[in-house]
């Protein structure tokens, strides 16, 4: 049975600031999305958040990039917006950034995660979601679910993976992209995704079926805006168990919290911690980056869930290391390699003040 999913969010308006979602936002999703359920169009949906970002898991058999799915999703976020408008949410309809719907949520502003499979006999599914980062945060953790040997032990000893995956990357600057083959080419992989603001793991698929793996949305909000409006706060879809890494193998990256770009004004590298749903409230500096990891099995399409897979107790380390690594950063204030280099920064002052002391630099001579 072909079925698709589809993991749409938009950040529609913030509570309190830009820290968490209102429930009668997340209410009004369901509402919106029950009756596609009914009349058939969804065989099902899940709403959910991850801090300020509404969150529309849907699963269905129009395919990807379906125009009847995504103006379902575009609608509710419209509607939703409504409800953060008259609450006086803040920064309503925030990654709304057209005016109407043309046929693809995609270049609009929401961030997009979809994928058509043939469902197995059991198929589990991790929907990860952040918060105050951008795409580019899963290129370390998807290159160690399926392609480092010191995460991934099914590589080296099941032998329905033994032939590795395959990376489909884009530069999201210059609109290409291109397939590596793990493990042959791992070295020049890693000199593409280690550089993840412009490189992003778009999918993985595995090599000896063709089958798709895992998606993740790579839009910049900048680059679509020409402007900051927000971080991308992405999301990732990654199939589970058999040919793919068993559940623990997929979770095991997060056990690390790497530096990403984001929290502050999008200005900034801190640690992405691993919270429960409902501690994805970035509050400290405006985060730390948060990610979440929502799991189901499907049945026939329907969603079994959610497992709130990150809320579990072997992650309570990752959170002090992560608190940990969030002070570090916090020390520099703002220097680098807290702040971002000056061509990452999503705000910046620097265009005004070179104006304002234009005749006051001089030739240094001696
Ligand atoms: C980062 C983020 C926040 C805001 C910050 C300023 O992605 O959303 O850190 O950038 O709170 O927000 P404004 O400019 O809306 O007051
Ligand atoms: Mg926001
Ligand atoms: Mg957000």
């Amino acid at each position: 049975m072909k079925i698709t999913l589809s993991v749409i969010k938009a950040d529609i308006g913030g509570y309190v600031g830009h820290s968490e979602s209102h429930p009668a936002c997340l209410a009004k999703a369901a509402d919106c999305l029950a009756p596609a359920k009914e009349k058939g169009l969804l065989i099902d949906y899940h709403v959910t958040k991850c801090g300020d970002d509404l969150q529309l898991i849907m699963t269905h058999q129009q395919g990807e990039g379906d125009e009847k799915i995504h103006k379902l999703a575009w609608d509710t976020f419209v509607e939703c917006t409504e409800v953060a408008r008259k609450l006086k949410l803040y920064g309503v309809g925030q990654d709304l950034l057209a005016d109407a719907f043309s046929g693809n949520v995609k270049g609009m502003g929401p961030g997009v995660a979809e994928m058509e499979i043939s469902e197995r006999p059991s198929e589990p599914v991790i929907i990860f979601m952040a918060d105050k980062t951008s795409a580019g945060a899963w290129n370390l953790p998807l290159y160690k679910m399926f392609a480092d040997l010191f995460n991934i032990i099914g590589l080296v000893i099941a032998q329905n993976m033994h032939g590795g995956f395959a990376f489909e990357v884009h530069n999201v600057k210059e609109h290409q992209k291109i397939v590596f083959n793990a493990p042959e080419e791992i070295y020049d992989l890693l000199v593409f995704i280690g550089a993840p603001s412009r490189y992003m793991v778009k999918a993985v698929y595995h090599r000896e079926t063709g089958e798709i793996a895992a998606v993740s949305s790579t839009q910049k909000l900048a680059l679509i805006a020409g402007r900051y409006v927000g971080k991308d706060d992405p999301v990732c879809i990654v199939r589970a168990q058999g040919q793919f890494p068993a559940v623990g193998e997929v979770l095991e990256p997060f056990t690390q919290p790497v530096l990403v770009e984001g929290w502050m004004r999008g200005s900034h590298h801190g640690p992405l911690m691993p919270v429960a749903i409902e501690d994805s409230t970035p509050a400290r500096f405006d985060g730390p980056p948060r990610v979440i990891a929502v799991g189901f099995q499907l049945a026939e399409g329907k969603l079994i869930g959610p497992r709130d897979m990150l809320a579990d107790k072997s992650f309570d380390k990752a959170r002090r290391l992560a608190n940990d690594l969030a002070d570090i950063m916090r020390y520099h204030g703002p220097f680098e390699p807290h702040r971002l280099p000056l061509e990452e920064m999503e705000y910046t002052t620097m265009p005004q003040v070179q104006e304002k002391l234009t005749g006051r630099f001089e030739p240094i001579t001696d």
